[in-house]
């Protein structure tokens, strides 16, 4: 067993919305942990509210064994919490009281006597780590969504089991669509990246995708659609990330939660942009929303390996001496960068990205 330096004991947390594969990064950042180095692997529950709360676990081999393919997190998520931002409860007018929880955060840090913190989240886990590491806490970032849209990686875990399951979702409307000649929309999720409507779209042939990253004109959409029409393909697939909006437009909103400290739920694109094509080409038109389908179940072998690899690195990470570092893979090389660079950043499509031009290329609609 080689020695891990300072570093004895270590909290791992995950946080924000979960993802295919966050159970095989715990687990191979625990066993990398136990097995190489001797180091004690306590449990956080429900991403930064356990911290809050001092809701946390010893990890044995047991617990992080047989994990690998199973979905979601034994540990717990939850986007409702960061140290900075804590619901504690409502006030006579029934309104949310947030406070600052980071001086207890430090206080359970201490108390509980770990060493550092892996913490496997998003860009809202990244920005939310930051106060803990401006008090001099050790934070390893491990990059996890499904949007793909943490900036300094050139992929999250999670993103291609997504794409995986969105591909399959188009593909199975794609026959029922032709069938019934309709056009059929598709709602993915993709809040301001539309990564998964580009790669699922792509993979799928959808006709039109819609992204966040392009504002879409309904003119040229169903100009698209009706040319398709005219020219004997009489149905349409138009894959929507859920946070596309029409040009001048704003995005489509499902619901606000003051008590997150990320209010904003967004959803009602598909439907309403079916709506549009009905009225505006004649053709019968469906909508479906794949929702937290995408974000549900077994992790794709591709993730298995990147969640493995990341685990593992993370833990490589602390026992080298290093400080407040997020994993990222860089082509196809699994390297860190300082979180403080990313926190608070979110990777968008470029407008010049190849995969664009590719699907431009084949006659894919972007609604321009
Ligand atoms: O960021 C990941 C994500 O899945 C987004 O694509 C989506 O908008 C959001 O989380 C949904 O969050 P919730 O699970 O809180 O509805």
């Amino acid at each position: 067993m080689t020695s891990p330096g300072t570093i004895r004991r270590i909290g791992v947390l995950t946080g924000g919305g979960d993802c295919p594969g966050l159970n095989a990064v715990i687990r191979a950042v625990s066993k990398t942990a136990m097995y190489d180095y001797g180091v004690e692997v306590v449990g956080i529950e429900d991403g930064y509210q356990g911290l809050i709360e001092n809701r946390m676990r010893h990890l044995t081999r047991d617990d992080v064994s047989g994990i690998l393919t199973v979905g979601g997190t034994i540990l717990g998520t939850s986007n409702k919490a960061s140290p900075a931002f804590y619901h504690a409860g409502t006030d006579d007018e029934g309104r949310p009281v947030i406070e600052n929880r980071v001086d207890q955060c430090l206080h359970h840090v201490e108390q509980n006597a770990l060493d550092a913190i892996v913490a496997i989240g998003g860009d809202g886990t990244m920005a939310a780590s930051m106060p803990l590491i401006e008090a001099g806490v050790n934070v390893i970032g491990v990059p996890k969504t499904i949007d793909n849209d943490i900036e300094g990686t050139d992929l999250t875990f999670g993103f291609l089991t997504a794409v995986d399951i969105a591909t399959d979702a188009l593909d199975r409307v794609h026959t029922t669509a032709a069938s019934h000649h309709r056009v059929i929309v598709v709602e993915v999720m993709g809040r301001n990246a539309g990564w998964i409507a580009l790669h699922a779209g792509v993979a799928s042939g959808s006709d039109v995708l819609l992204l966040p990253e392009i504002p879409f004109s309904m003119d040229a959409v169903c100009d698209f659609v009706t040319d398709r029409a005219q020219h004997g393909r009489r149905y349409s697939i138009v894959c929507a990330s859920e946070g596309a909006k029409p040009v001048g437009g704003k995005q489509f909103i499902e619901k606000r939660d003051p008590t997150s400290p990320d209010p904003i739920r967004l959803g009602g694109i598909a439907e309403a942009v079916s709506r549009e094509i009905e009225q505006r080409t004649k053709i019968e038109t469906r909508h479906v929303v794949l929702g937290h389908v995408q974000r549900g179940g077994s992790p794709n072998s591709a993730d298995r390996v990147l969640s493995t690899q990341f685990g593992h690195h993370a833990m490589e990470v602390l026992a080298g001496g290093h400080r407040n570092r997020l994993v990222v893979m860089r082509r196809q090389h699994c390297t860190d960068i300082p979180i403080e660079e990313i926190a608070g950043k979110q990777r968008l499509i470029p407008r010049d990205h190849q995969v664009l031009a590719a699907a431009r290329a084949v006659g894919t609609c972007l609604g321009e």
